[in-house]
């Protein structure tokens, strides 16, 4: 549980964890290609371990050291099969993207999550899979996990449409295309965050990408090379939200990855008013890395446009907590995909807002937020996280705002993306 009784200020400077979606790209791919790679600034939270756990037991080898990983990659040939169940716990990147290497690979295999995972639709997986020639089954009538995959055939390369624009359905199709007989063909109907691509770009696959288009012709090797994992912007939001919302705030975020597909978080917030200033902008591992800075600022309301939303989909529910503290209606709409994800995250924002006294619309794919500059947290309230990592550091963030005592109730949850968050935002804020 987290408790809080402000309104603080927060001010100083720190570094978030490795970016999540990196670092499970990271290791898998590193599998996959020939060679060592040394992964450094690897995320060690739950769901990456899991990622790393289940290609342990398909035989990667692997050594951790402090806060770095070495993989020794044995081609794409060189997996065995586990004899176990592969449990991916609440990790909706790892049974994805896993699922298509393991369609890949010659021997039978089971994943499996929580809750919330074998909830999730994997029919978006499944069926362009199963077009390439894989025999993948999973429950509900092959929509959900756990998920059965016989991987004895050779899969062959295909022209694929995503109706619903995701990186990890993107990602899932691009490594079984490594496997694959002849080219495969991705085509988005928006652009998603582009980290696999990039990453096998620069493992020097045969690989061709712009926007919506992703186009992968196998049989080239994979060369694997090191990786520094950037700070997660994910996790950066957090803090650059409580930098604009909190009075008297100056936070500094060091070496922050800002790939522009997952940085549009950076553009609302410049249209809602907010003092931000990028620094020392870099290229690291065919990633663009920057420092970021976030000073306390008079908000403003702003309405999302439906085309961005893949961009910002992990940074909606800290943009509501901005939008709550910005004059005006601020308006998300085209984003009912927020309902599939760890929880139905429009449900989780518009119960929890109300409790704290704020105006909340929910529509079937989006928020209206109505917030003032001003607001406060003027009475005593008891938060839920529905054991959803992003919404528990969200609400953690609102409550900074309160002068009253605001709990977030099971937050266990936040070890998933972000481990050591309750301790940096202590050492951060103060009355
Ligand atoms: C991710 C892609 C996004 C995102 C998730 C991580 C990834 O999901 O919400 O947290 O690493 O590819 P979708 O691709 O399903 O939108």
């Amino acid at each position: 549980m987290l408790e809080f009784f402000g309104p603080y200020s927060i001010n100083g400077s720190i570094e978030v964890p490795g970016d999540k979606s990196i670092s499970h790209r990271s290791i898998i791919l590193s599998s996959i290609a020939k060679g060592k790679v040394e992964i450094d600034n690897f995320l060690f939270s739950e769901d990456c371990l899991n990622t790393l756990k289940i290609l342990k037991k398909i035989g990667t080898q692997c050594v951790v050291s402090g806060n770095s990983i070495l993989i020794q990659g044995n081609g794409i040939t060189g997996f065995n099969e586990p004899d176990d169940i592969l449990y991916v716990g609440n990790s909706g990147t790892s049974i994805r993207l896993l699922s298509g290497l393991l369609c890949g690979c010659s021997f039978m295999s089971v994943i499996s999550g929580d809750k919330s995972v074998n909830n999730r639709p994997m029919d978006r997986i499944i069926n362009p899979l199963r077009a390439m020639g894989a025999k993948i089954y999973g429950r509900y009538d092959n929509k959900k996990a756990p998920l059965v995959i016989f991987g004895k055939n050779k899969l062959r390369g295909i022209k694929h449409d995503i109706d619903v624009p995701s990186a990890q359905v993107k990602s899932c199709l691009a490594i079984a295309a490594l496997f694959a007989e002849g080219t495969t063909e991705i085509i988005q109907p928006e652009v998603s965050r582009d980290h696999t691509e990039r990453m096998l770009e620069y493992f020097g696959a045969d690989i061709k990408y712009d926007g919506k288009h992703t186009i992968i012709v196998p049989g080239k090797h994979l060369i694997g090379k090191d990786i520094f994992v950037p700070g997660d912007f994910s996790s950066a939001a957090f803090f650059i939200i409580a930098g604009l919302i909190l009075k008297k705030s100056k936070i500094l975020i060091k070496d922050v990855g800002i790939n522009q597909t997952r940085s549009y978080l950076l553009d609302v917030l410049k249209k809602m008013n907010a003092n931000i200033e990028i620094k020392n902008e870099r290229i690291k591992n065919n990633e663009k890395i920057a420092d970021i800075i976030s000073c306390s600022s008079k908000l403003k309301s702003v309405n999302v446009k439906k085309e961005a939303i893949p961009n910002i989909i992990d940074e909606i529910p800290i943009l509501c907590v901005a939008a709550a503290f910005a004059d005006g209606i601020t308006t998300i709409r085209g984003a009912k995909e927020l309902r599939l994800k760890e929880s139905d995250r429009i449900k989780s924002i518009s119960n929890e807002f109300k409790k704290a006294g704020i105006i909340v619309k929910e529509y079937s794919d989006g928020l209206e937020i109505h917030g003032s500059h001003d607001a406060e947290i003027k009475h005593p309230a008891r938060l839920k996280s529905y054991g959803d990592h992003r919404i528990a550091m969200s609400l953690a963030i609102m409550a900074l705002k309160g002068n009253r005592k605001v709990s977030i109730c099971n937050t266990k949850c936040v070890d998933t993306s972000f481990p050591g968050f309750e301790k940096k935002l202590l050492d951060l804020i103060k009355k």
